[in-house]
């Protein structure tokens, strides 16, 4: 799905595909689980077509993933990506910008491939939140800094809406009810919210107020910031934030309905435990 007319850009465009290289692959695991998960049994049989077709979305999602991931390290400068050289730092900015567009590209012309306007349109939508939330970051004001609302309507776009937004297409695909790709979209955005310590430690210390509205290049603010959070609630509160998406998302799986068959509640059970492991994650 990668290779390209130029064997430059086929390189490029499959630098994070390279084994070795292809990190957690969270998204598509998510997603080929949820699929499992909603599976009404034999009936769809999950061996047949509609597997296939959840399996290329799933390729879709993780290559439009990493076109953001990619574009994501041009804009922040970085020097490293998953502990090895960022495209851009391999082969400049240039072509790093321009393999990151090819991969959307491609990624959706497989979409329309899979003949579903909703899909491409859950699609479409999960990209313009990926560019708004780096928006909202790029252009954050001193009060908007300081705002819980603005904070989480950020992360939801940045690391969210993909997931959730695919999660509902795997439902789409599958010909679920809309309760169904509901409950699929919910998973996902529980799963994908996370939450800021400092906004916390603010509300109990005023004087944090200043520091986050100046934000932290200034280490001297950073280390002023960590002195108040270590004061302060803020860690426990983000713990049990955490804890209140976690148990979202493993209710809007328990709220689907019940079956008997082993790999749906063995592929319901795997989600579950993904969301409370992403709950203890570090990064
Ligand atoms: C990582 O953030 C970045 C994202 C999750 C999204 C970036 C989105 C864009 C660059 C918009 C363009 C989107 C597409 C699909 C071309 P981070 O810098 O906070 O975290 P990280 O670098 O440590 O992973
Ligand atoms: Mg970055
Ligand atoms: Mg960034």
């Amino acid at each position: 799905m990668v290779v390209a007319e130029v064997p430059e850009l086929t390189s490029a465009a499959g630098y994070f595909f390279r084994a070795g290289a292809e990190g957690k692959r969270t998204c598509p695991t998510v997603l080929l689980l949820m699929a499992s998960a909603i599976s009404m049994g034999i009936a769809d049989g999950l061996e047949n077509k509609p597997r296939a077709r959840h399996m290329h979305l799933a390729e879709i999602t993780e290559m439009i993933h990493i076109s953001s991931l990619i574009h994501d390290d041009v804009l922040d400068d970085a020097d490293t990506r998953r502990g090895m050289d960022s495209l851009n730092f391999k082969v400049g900015k240039k072509f790093a910008v321009l393999a990151g567009d090819f991969l959307l590209f491609r990624a959706f012309s497989a979409a329309v491939s899979l003949d579903n306007t909703e899909v491409v349109s859950l699609l479409a939508t999960a990209v313009n939140n990926l560019v708004t939330g780096e928006l909202m970051q790029m252009s954050i004001t001193p009060a908007q800094r300081c705002s819980m609302d603005y904070y989480l309507q950020k992360t939801y776009y940045k690391t969210a809406a993909l997931i959730s937004n695919s999660c509902k297409a795997i439902a789409v695909l599958a010909e679920q009810t809309t309760e169904v790709q509901a409950l699929a979209y919910q998973y996902g955005r529980h799963l994908g919210i996370v939450t800021a310590p400092i906004l916390f430690a603010m509300e109990e210390f005023p004087e944090v107020h200043e520091i986050v509205e100046q934000g932290f290049d200034d280490p001297l603010n950073v280390k002023t910031a960590l002195k108040y959070l270590s004061k302060s609630q803020g860690i426990e509160r983000t713990r049990s934030l955490a804890a209140e998406h976690a148990k979202l998302a493993a209710s809007a799986i328990d709220d689907l309905l019940d079956s008997e068959d082993q790999v749906v509640l063995n592929s319901r059970q795997a989600l579950k435990d993904l969301a409370q492991k992403f709950m203890r994650r570090t990064k």
